[in-house]
């Protein structure tokens, strides 16, 4: 049995959606059951950019690569990921960043 991890969001009426553990978010998240969106896929537009509220353990850290795509839209917010890029291993609580790109 595939471990599941939860994904919850704050400020918004969505429920939790459960996603196997290390799943690409944007295969099991939608426009129906979760208020992220979804753009480029491979962690080059931002649209996915969020703020990690809350993780039942620690996230891995941001590639370099990732790193460099949050400098250009969070700089200043250790927080924000892009939700595209995160291989979860443990329940999170996520919003859609203020600063992502429509
Ligand atoms: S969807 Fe483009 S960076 Fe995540």
């Amino acid at each position: 049995m595939t471990a599941a991890c939860r994904v919850a969001f704050t400020g918004e009426s969505h429920p939790a959606v459960a996603v196997p553990a290390r799943a690409r978010l944007f295969a099991h998240l939608t426009a129906v059951n979760s208020p992220l969106l979804f753009g480029c896929r491979t962690g080059v537009c931002g649209t996915c950019l969020v703020r990690v509220a809350a993780t039942s353990a620690p996230l891995a850290p941001p590639s370099p690569e990732e790193r460099e795509v949050l400098d250009l839209f969070a700089p200043d917010d250790p927080a924000a990921r892009l939700a595209c890029q995160l291989e979860l291993t443990c329940d999170v609580t996520l919003d859609r960043h203020p600063e992502a790109p429509t």
